[in-house]
């Protein structure tokens, strides 16, 4: 037999001629499969420039994987420093960025026993990639969430709240009426430390740097839950401790240089002072005597030491505390832009800019 024609690509039409000289047509309907938008960089570099749009299909679905549809991922200083190559966690490339994010399932492997089609799932690994609109991921590498948490809080819960939840867990037993005191007050990990300290009975001393509108900052930060709100400058010559506030036995640190020291220098006897970030990039200078003579202490903290480390039995009881305070409302997202996927580079161009100021947290929406 002959082939007489083809046409068209996805609607294939066969004629083919038999021996006899009669015809027979097949149409044969060819189904594109799923394509999936996403970023992806086979370098490390500047995100700007290293960061590419692809479109790629979307693989089989095995026994145990499961189709998400991303519903929105947050763009974290992590992903950035990750993406120049600058993380403890080198990823290899080609690589898709995204270390959390909140999705929809459309559809589930054969063997796949504990989610079902339509769950809201987040992430419970971090480097699967979550700056793309469709996924398959395997079924151990998601958490199915509440359908009543708000997705940017679900897409936002893996790293910022945790940390946030398990530096004021794990170095100094705080009761109610004690004091924490934190730089980068406004930063996504600082919205969540005052909250859920305001949820525990806990006060926090919030420290921001000063911005033309110093007064609006103060004022959203006081309508979460902080208890004071002070830039650098009036944190220098603050009354605050000298007009009865408890000296605070936990400081968090996330900028270092002159900020860390200006905490540490308000911190009680035996205080601990954790470094989980360094905004400013300058290193963290304390004072020699206040080992020696007041046995305070400076310690570091990594969420993803934490995660490698921890037994599962923790990791479930924290996320459940912290969706528990999210569905009550005690907790919300922190001050947020969302960005189009398509409109990805407004949302690098924000989160690599070194002076900071940028007001909000960037965050990629797949709707
Ligand atoms: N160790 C861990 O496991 C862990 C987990 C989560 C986050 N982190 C770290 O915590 C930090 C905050 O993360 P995030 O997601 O909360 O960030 P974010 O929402 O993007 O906030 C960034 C914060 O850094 C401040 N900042 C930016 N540039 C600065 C500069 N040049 N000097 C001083 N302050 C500057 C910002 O203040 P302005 O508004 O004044 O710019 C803001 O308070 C990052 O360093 C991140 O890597 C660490």
């Amino acid at each position: 037999m002959k082939i007489l024609s083809a046409i068209n690509a996805s609607r294939c039409v066969l004629t083919l001629l038999k021996p006899n000289k009669t015809s027979i047509i097949i149409r044969i309907t060819q189904q594109r499969n799923l394509m999936s938008k996403q970023l992806v960089y086979d370098q490390f570099g500047d995100p700007l420039h290293v960061v590419k749009f692809r479109e790629s299909e979307v693989p089989a679905l095995g026994p145990t994987d499961v189709l998400v549809r991303m519903l929105a991922a947050p763009v974290n200083p992590a992903d950035i420093n990750t993406i120049q190559g600058k993380y403890p966690v080198k990823v290899s490339l080609p690589s898709i960025p995204g270390n959390e994010g909140v999705g929809s399932v459309v559809d589930i492997g054969k063997n796949v026993k504990g989610i079902s089609k339509s769950s809201k799932v987040i992430l419970n690994r971090s480097l699967m990639g979550t700056w793309r609109d469709y996924a398959v991921l395997p079924e151990e590498s998601l958490l199915v969430v509440p359908d009543d948490l708000g997705n940017v809080e679900a897409a936002t819960i893996s790293v910022n709240p945790c940390t946030a939840y398990r530096m004021l867990m794990d170095f100094v037993p705080l009761q109610a009426g004690d004091v924490v005191i934190q730089n980068g007050g406004n930063s996504a990990c600082g919205q969540y430390v005052i909250q859920i300290c305001k949820a525990w009975g806990v006060k926090t001393v919030n420290i921001v740097r000063d911005r033309p509108d110093i007064a609006k900052l103060k004022e959203y930060l006081q309508n979460l839950g902080a208890t004071y709100v002070l830039t650098e400058e009036e944190l220098r010559s603050t009354q605050i401790f000298k007009d009865g506030l408890k000296k605070p036995l936990l400081a968090l640190n996330c900028v270092g240089g002159k900020s860390s020291s200006q905490l540490f220098r308000y911190l009680n006897d035996k205080g601990v002072m954790v470094t989980y970030g360094g905004m400013s990039r300058e290193p963290v200078i304390v004072p020699t005597s206040a080992f020696i003579f007041k046995d305070m202490k400076c310690e570091g903290f990594w969420m993803t030491a934490w995660n490698h480390a921890a037994p599962a039995t923790e990791k479930d009881k924290m996320i459940k505390d912290i969706i528990s305070l999210m569905v009550s409302k005690q907790v919300k997202a922190p001050i947020h832009k969302m960005i189009k996927f398509d409109n990805f580079e407004e949302a690098l161009k924000n989160a690599v800019s070194p002076q900071g100021f940028t007001g909000c947290k960037f965050i990629l929406d797949f709707c």
